[in-house]
């Protein structure tokens, strides 16, 4: 059994100007300390599928769908169930360390209290744990450091503590949420690397949401683009990355400098992201794919197989779409 099985999830918000379909019928499985990265551009519905699967969507927002972890739906849980296997069981990680620390505490102080508070340790246990945790990712001189307050440390220091913060319960699934675009690129591959080593020790499964293909390649097993809240293409990381199959793809990576090809350019897809509130009834990419059909806008492509362990979601095949594409 996969360790996170979603299928048909829907989010949506009720806004004055009507409903907003952030994400759209998604269906995707991870599997015990797997690592699968979410990308797509802003707006593409990336956190929200992360806060669905949390249940800390905004308040004018509502999930359906399933979301099974370790075979249990966390959609159909009570606010006090889900807090405890969220608490337990899954960590997360956000863009910006300040939303996850009290600056007003000191980092000894909150750690510790996560762990009195859901695994019942003494406060000297819990800070003798919490020095474990900071050692672990890293913090030079953790011990002496632990009782700082959080803007005693620098920006890469804090997005380490919030990691510990985020492991400290030993969760099985990791959601880390843009964990670097704040960071200058040095420390983000610090950042990145940590991550890595910490996925490895702790056998912690995965969810790397980022708009940034280029921290994707190295680090995840299996790489989900999303666009308009649905999956255009899913699958393992190397031959999405060596050979894109759907249009959407193969434009997010033309946009991204390669040290292995030389002097080649580098080309945004031209277009807006699409209007969530008014999503096309076919391909939510058809207004802006530079191949697409007639039938495109009005007729969903269905996410179907490519091989055993790849999907896209695709009127053209992907040899038209080569050919189509070809320096285009
Ligand atoms: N509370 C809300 N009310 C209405 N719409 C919302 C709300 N929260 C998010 N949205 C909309 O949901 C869509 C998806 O947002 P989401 O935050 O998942 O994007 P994202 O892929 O994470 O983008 P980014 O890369 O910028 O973080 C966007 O169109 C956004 O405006
Ligand atoms: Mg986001």
């Amino acid at each position: 059994m996969a360790l996170l099985d979603v299928s048909d999830l829907t989010v949506t918000f009720r806004t004055n100007d009507g409903p907003v379909n952030a994400v759209n019928g998604l269906d995707f499985t991870l599997a015990e300390k797997e690592s699968l990265a979410i990308v797509g551009e802003s707006g593409s519905g990336k956190s929200q599928t992360a806060f669905a699967i949390m249940g800390l969507l905004a308040r004018n927002g509502a999930a359906t769908g399933r979301v099974a972890f370790d075979g249990t739906d966390l959609l159909s849980l009570s606010p006090r169930q889900l807090n405890t296997v969220r608490s337990n069981q899954i960590g997360m990680i956000f863009q910006d360390p300040m939303t996850s620390l009290n600056p007003y505490i000191r980092v000894s102080d909150q750690m510790a209290e996560v762990l009195q508070l859901h695994k019942g340790l003494s406060k000297t246990d819990a800070i003798t744990r919490a020095v474990q945790m900071l050692d672990a990712v890293r913090i030079p001189d953790a011990r002496a450091r632990v009782s700082m307050y959080p803007h005693e440390f620098s920006g890469g220091m804090r997005q380490r503590i919030m990691i510990a913060m985020a492991l400290l319960c030993r969760p099985r699934l990791l959601i880390a949420d843009e964990p670097t675009t704040a960071l200058d690129v040095t420390v983000q591959a610090q950042i990145m690397t940590l991550l890595g080593e910490i996925r490895e020790d702790f056998d912690t499964a995965v969810i790397l949401i980022t708009h940034d293909l280029g921290i994707v390649a190295d680090f995840c097993d299996r790489t989900l683009v999303l666009y308009g809240g649905q999956t255009m293409e899913e699958g393992p990381t190397a031959p999405i990355f060596a050979d894109p199959s759907h249009p959407y793809t193969a434009g997010l990576l033309r946009a991204v400098p390669r040290l292995d090809r030389e002097a080649e350019v580098l080309r945004t897809i031209s277009g807006e992201p699409p209007d969530m509130s008014n999503l096309p009834a076919g391909c939510p990419f058809s207004p802006r794919c530079e191949i697409a059909r007639d039938h495109c806008p009005t007729v969903k492509p269905g996410l179907a197989p490519m091989t055993d362990s790849r999907h896209r979601a695709c009127h053209a095949t992907p040899a038209e779409m080569h050919e189509e594409m070809r320096d285009g």
